[in-house]
């Protein structure tokens, strides 16, 4: 019994509209860009594209990766121009190191149109199954490739296009590095294969690719359900009454929207499990791949980039929930009182850095930064003095107005000192901006800001701060320090306020 098929005679020339019929090439007329390397395979993707009357251009990408490279392009250039195809060649920049294939592909990737064709066949297809499986993909991952324009050789074999190849009197490029043991995919496809094959005691082959067609419709089905159960990944509520296995495809979906970021970091099982904890509350913030973050408030998730204004923050336990006697008013934490206290630990640390050779006098704004201003105090380990001023500011209740009234000075002199203004929450700006001027005209040896919150997208002037303790989502907050009307502040972590009477 013949387990593993071998290269059938000769394809006569006069065969070529029976495999043609098999492949899914655009219309005629159509233009299609192939990918060729000049191998077996690709050689037949141009002959049968031109077959089928698309308008062919074909593309070698050159890695310059081996020696002898560069002639692999003129081997291509000649069979398009046999077979009346267009033809360029592009030269990509890759470096030897870890990780070869997957850089060559990306770089391979970068210079292709996105909808060029590659001659992957039925043999490719069941070498991907398989590699997917052992990398650890699921349903989707399993579904491999759709056959479809970008590739339309998927129901024939590599026998097919070796024998069409060899029918036309093309000589393929042979590339040796597809008999290197080191890629997962040359063992997937000399060994693993092979010995499945064995074990089955028939070609697995067509078997895998039949699976992957079931698979790709289970996953679209899926794919589907998922966008009608939740259409805004964002909605925090959404996913997290939704079936687990829709909310996940749900979160890979969102975090793989921004093409830019997906093509580099695509999001891993583990970080979805935890964009779905932080959904359903378990925690308020989570790194997802390639620095970014994903965090909820107010119900809402939002997807932030390394280069984003929201501070990277280590991830947090929601420990504290609302004691009863602040429920009617105050929503959830913003920043947990476990965050606040790893964070000022680490403010703290940086200060007693910063200042080792000329201890700062810390002056704390009345009455928001007074819980902060002594946690700070404690974590910074030289012998600092402490001053407070009181100020308030004229304005509505919950926005300032940037006209600021002094209701207590400093009792210090602050001439020739080092002066580190703590504060507890940067809004408008308006009040520090004032303050700075303020404190300025004393002559400080210098004058620096220690925020622990700045609310993001807020300020209308420029700010200067050396020491920021978070920025968060632009929501009026309480707790910590910080008030509505003199209430909360003695909440352990910082909640969003949430008026009762809103909306009657
Ligand atoms: P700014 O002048 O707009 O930057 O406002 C700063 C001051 O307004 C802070 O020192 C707080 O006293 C107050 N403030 C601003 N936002 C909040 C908030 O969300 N909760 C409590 N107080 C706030
Ligand atoms: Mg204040």
């Amino acid at each position: 019994m013949r387990v593993v098929p071998a290269p059938v005679g000769p394809a006569r020339p006069d065969a070529i509209p029976s495999l043609v019929g098999r492949c899914t090439f655009p219309s005629p007329g159509h233009d299609l860009v192939c990918a060729v390397s000049g191998g077996s395979d690709s050689l037949a993707l141009l002959v049968l594209a031109v077959a089928a009357g698309c308008r062919v251009t074909a593309v070698h990408v050159d890695h310059a990766l081996r020696p002898g490279s560069g002639a692999e392009a003129a081997v291509v250039g000649a069979v398009a121009a046999r077979l009346g195809a267009d033809f360029s060649s592009r030269q990509v920049v890759v470096e030897p190191g870890p990780n070869l294939e997957a850089r060559a592909r990306a770089a391979r990737r970068s210079v292709l149109p996105v909808d060029a064709a590659t001659g992957h066949t039925m043999d490719d297809q069941a070498e991907t199954i398989l590699a997917n499986l052992l990398r650890g993909a699921a349903l989707d991952g399993l579904g491999a490739m759709a056959p479809g324009p970008r590739h339309p050789l998927l129901a024939l074999r590599r026998h097919e296009t070796e024998a069409l190849c060899a029918a036309m009197g093309l000589t393929p490029v042979r590339d040796p590095s597809n008999d290197d043991p080191r890629y997962l995919r040359n063992r997937v496809r000399h060994e693993l294969l092979p010995l499945c094959s064995v074990l089955a005691r028939r070609d697995v082959v067509p078997i895998l690719a039949r699976q992957a067609s079931l698979l790709r419709d289970d996953a679209a089905l899926l794919e589907g359900l998922a966008a009608d159960a939740v259409p805004d990944p964002s909605d925090a509520g959404a996913l997290a009454g939704a079936p687990v296995a829709l909310a996940r495809r749900a979160v890979r979906r969102w975090l793989t929207e921004d093409d830019d970021r997906a093509e580099h970091h695509p999001p891993g099982s583990a970080s979805v499990a935890r964009v779905l904890e932080v959904a359903t509350g378990r925690w308020v913030a989570t790194e997802v791949e390639g620095g970014w973050r994903v965090r909820r408030s107010g119900g809402r998730l939002a997807l932030r980039g390394p280069s984003g204004k929201v501070r990277p923050v280590k991830t947090e336990r929601v420990a504290s929930s609302v004691p009863s006697w602040g429920q009617a008013e105050v929503g959830e934490p913003v920043v947990t009182a476990e965050a606040l206290a790893a964070r000022v630990f680490e403010l703290g640390t940086a200060i007693t850095a910063d200042y080792a050779d000329a201890p700062p006098l810390l002056v704390g704004v009345l009455k928001g930064a007074m819980i902060f201003m002594s946690d700070l105090a404690r974590a910074i380990d030289l012998p600092v003095d402490v001053d407070f001023m009181a100020v308030s500011s004229y304005g509505s209740a919950t926005r300032t107005s940037g006209v600021v009234r002094i209701v207590k000075d400093l009792d210090a002199d602050l001439a020739g000192r080092h002066v580190l203004v703590v504060e507890d929450i940067i809004d408008s700006g308006l009040t520090l901006n004032y303050l700075r001027r303020y404190l300025q005209a004393r002559g400080p040896k210098s004058l620096e800001v220690c925020a622990l919150l700045v609310k993001e997208g807020e300020q209308r002037v420029p700010l200067d701060l050396r020491y920021v303790g978070f920025t968060i989502p632009s929501a009026f907050v309480v707790g910590y320090g910080l008030d509505v009307a003199e209430r909360y502040r003695n909440l352990r972590s910082v909640h969003v306020y949430r008026p009762a009477m809103e909306g009657g």
